[in-house]
C-alpha cells in the first residue's frame, strides 16, 4: 500500500504545491514510485509548477465518471517514476464536492499502486482539505516565516485534529460531550480524559487515534533575516497547546528564481537544480525519507486512515 503524504497549511501561497513538486522530483529520481495528485478543490495548478500547462486528463473524468478508475486520469510527467493526477478544470465542481463523491475519490486515491502518494491541498481549513489531509497520519505543513502564516498554520493543526474526534466519535456520543461546550477545544489529553468519563467505551480508540499522527513542518520562503529558531518554536507551542508532537524538517530559502520558473511554467527544482532553494529542498526530501526508512521496519498500520 502506498505511503500518503498530505501536505497542507492554512495560507494561501505559501509554497504547498512547490514543496510538492519538489518532493515528488526528488522521490523519483530516487527510484521510488511516486504519484502526486492535486487536491486543491477549487484551486488547481499543480501541473503549472511542474511544467506541464495543459493536462491531457483531469480528476474531473473521475468525477463525472467519464472513467471508471482513478487510475485513468493519471498522466506521465516526461520524468521516469513521476505522475500525476490534475486537479479539476471546473473548480466549482469539485470545491463543493458532495460527500459520497468525496468519499468515492477519497477510497479510489487510497488504494492507488504507487510507493508514494503526495496530495497537493489548498488554502484553509474546509471540511473537504481536511478530509484529504486526514487520508493520512502523516501530513505536512508548509507555511512562512510570516505571523499570519503560522496563525493559520495552527488553526489548521488544530481544527485536524476536531476534525479527526468528529472522525472517531459516533453522532451519538458526540452529542454526550454537548454539555462541555469547549469540550474538543481542550488540548488532546485533556479531550481524551473527559472522554474516559463520559463515553469511556471510545476514549481508547479516540486516544490512539490523535497519538497516530505524526505532523510534520517545513518553512518556506526564509529569508536571511528569519529567525532560524522559529520553525522548532512552533513546533514546540503545538505540543505545549494542543499536546501533538510536530517535527520540524527544515527552512527552504527564499529566491526569486522560483517566481521566474512559475512565470515559465517550468519546473523550479530541474530549472534551478543549484540555487541554495532546490538543496534546502533536496536535503528536506532527503531527511523525510531517511526517516521513512528507518521507520519503515517497526511502522504499526495506521489507525483509523482507511477513509
Ligand atoms: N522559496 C520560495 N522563494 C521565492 N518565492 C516562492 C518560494 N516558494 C513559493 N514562492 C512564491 O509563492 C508562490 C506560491 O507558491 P505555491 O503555488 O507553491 O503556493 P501554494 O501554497 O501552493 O499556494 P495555494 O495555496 O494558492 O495553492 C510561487 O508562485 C512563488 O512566486
Ligand atoms: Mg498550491
Amino acid at each position: 500500500m502506498a505511503r500518503i503524504w498530505p501536505i497542507g497549511g492554512g495560507k494561501g501561497g505559501s509554497g504547498k504545491s512547490l514543496f510538492v513538486a519538489g518532493l515528488g522530483s526528488y522521490l523519483a529520481k530516487a527510484g521510488k514510485q511516486t504519484l502526486m495528485v492535486d487536491a486543491d478543490l477549487g484551486g488547481a495548478n499543480l501541473h503549472t509548477v511542474i511544467g506541464i500547462p495543459h493536462p491531457a486528463r483531469t480528476v474531473s473524468a473521475f468525477i463525472n465518471r467519464q472513467v471508471h478508475t482513478l487510475e485513468e486520469t493519471i498522466i506521465e510527467t516526461g520524468h521516469p517514476n513521476l505522475f500525476l493526477i490534475s486537479g479539476a478544470r471546473d473548480s466549482l465542481e469539485i470545491a463543493n464536492l458532495p460527500y459520497a463523491q468525496k468519499l468515492r475519490l477519497l477510497r479510489a486515491i487510497y488504494k492507488l499502486p504507487y510507493q508514494y502518494i503526495l496530495l497537493d491541498l489548498g488554502a484553509g481549513a474546509s471540511f473537504n482539505t481536511l478530509d484529504f489531509f486526514l487520508l493520512s497520519n502523516s501530513g505536512i505543513f508548509v507555511s512562512t516565516p510570516e505571523p499570519t502564516s503560522i496563525e493559520n498554520t495552527y488553526h489548521f493543526v488544530r481544527s485536524a485534529y476536531i476534525r479527526k474526534i468528529r472522525q472517531v466519535l459516533k453522532q451519538k456520543q458526540l452529542c454526550a460531550l454537548h454539555r462541555h461546550t469547549d469540550a474538543p477545544c481542550k488540548s488532546p489529553a485533556a479531550f481524551v480524559d473527559m472522554l474516559r468519563q463520559e463515553v469511556p467505551e471510545r476514549a481508547g480508540s479516540v486516544e490512539k487515534a490523535l497519538n497516530a499522527f505524526r505532523f510534520k513542518l517545513v518553512l518556506n520562503q526564509f529569508r536571511q533575516h528569519d529567525d532560524a529558531r522559529l520553525g522548532l518554536q512552533i513546533c514546540k507551542v503545538c505540543e505545549k497547546h494542543l499536546g501533538l508532537q510536530m517535527q520540524f524538517l527544515g527552512n527552504i530559502r527564499f529566491d526569486d528564481r522560483v517566481h521566474y520558473a512559475v512565470c515559465q511554467k517550468v519546473s523550479f527544482v530541474d530549472k534551478y537544480p543549484y540555487t541554495q532553494a532546490a538543496l534546502d529542498l533536496r536535503a528536506i526530501s532527503q531527511t523525510i525519507l531517511e526517516m521513512e526508512n528507518d521507520q519503515a521496519k517497526a511502522r504499526p498500520k495506521e489507525v483509523g486512515a482507511s477513509p
